[in-house]
């Protein structure tokens, strides 16, 4: 889940995504490498993240595998690399690109699925994530739509292809996802979507998550709108997203 823009909806989904999947059955890593954190909120893990000195710094910076930097949680399938705060002191120049892909690659047995939350603004975090889908993986664009979806968007796609042709490492598939939708279509909403489908025809979800205060509702419990209102509008979104998503992964 990417996105140079914040509040569009990357850790929502991020979690969201995480949960429907692991109903499924599947096994769920979801990595966290935004120093904000949310994403491990959900999953109630700061507090054990800084005690324990075991987070995604540790998985980038210290040569921790997934094994030793991975939380389990109280969620039946689902494990965590935290994040915590002091993520946004790392140096990131000391950063190297493919070093989550290849800690992927080494735990590819153990999960399913990897989901891995971006921060907006760590661009060679985002890297890393970008290098780690370029092998079959795909890059999730969230969007809320107003003025700036444009630029949010063309500096994420642009980024990738750079980093994809640094490393020559294929460009991962990637789609835009259309988060906070009103129910009823509005001006300005229409304006965004003719917009999009100008410049981004082949690269948009079909499915959209429609905007719902069950989301934040359930967020002020941590819990993902799917396990705390499975029958609201954006739970049933985010089960449609899912089998999407399957189904383009192959
Ligand atoms: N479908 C939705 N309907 C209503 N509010 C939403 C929806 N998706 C996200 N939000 C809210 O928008 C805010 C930003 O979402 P978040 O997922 O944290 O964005 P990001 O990770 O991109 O910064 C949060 O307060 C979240 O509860
Ligand atoms: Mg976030």
């Amino acid at each position: 889940m990417t996105n140079y823009k914040g509040g569009v909806g990357k850790t929502t989904t991020a979690v969201n995504l995480a949960h429907v999947f692991a109903d499924e059955g599947m096994k769920v890593l979801l990595v966290d490498l935004d120093p904000q954190a949310s994403a491990t909120d959900f999953f109630g893990l700061y507090n054990s993240a800084q005690s324990e000195g075991c987070s995604s710094i540790d998985l980038l910076y210290g040569h921790a595998s997934i094994e030793d930097s991975a939380f389990r949680t109280t969620y039946p399938n689902i494990d965590v690399v935290p994040s915590i705060i002091e993520l946004v002191d790392q140096n990131e120049l000391l950063l190297h690109e493919q070093t989550l892909k290849f800690a992927l690659d080494d735990a590819a047995g153990d999960y399913d699925v990897a989901i891995i939350d971006c921060s907006p603004v760590m661009k060679r975090l985002a890297f890393n994530a970008y290098a780690a889908a370029s092998a079959g993986g795909m890059v999730i664009i969230p969007v809320k739509l107003d003025s700036s979806v444009m630029r949010g968007t063309a500096l994420t796609v642009n980024a990738m292809r750079s980093i994809s042709d640094a490393l020559r490492l294929p460009m991962p598939k990637w789609r835009i996802l259309r988060t906070c939708v009103p129910g009823r279509s509005t001006r300005s909403e229409d304006a965004g979507t003719t917009v999009l489908d100008n410049y981004f025809p082949g690269n948009q979800f079909k499915t959209v998550i429609h905007a719902s205060t069950k989301v934040c509702e359930g967020s002020w419990r941590w819990k993902p709108v799917v396990d705390a209102f499975p029958t609201s509008r954006p739970a049933v979104d985010y089960r449609a997203l899912a089998k999407e998503v399957l189904h383009e992964l192959g």
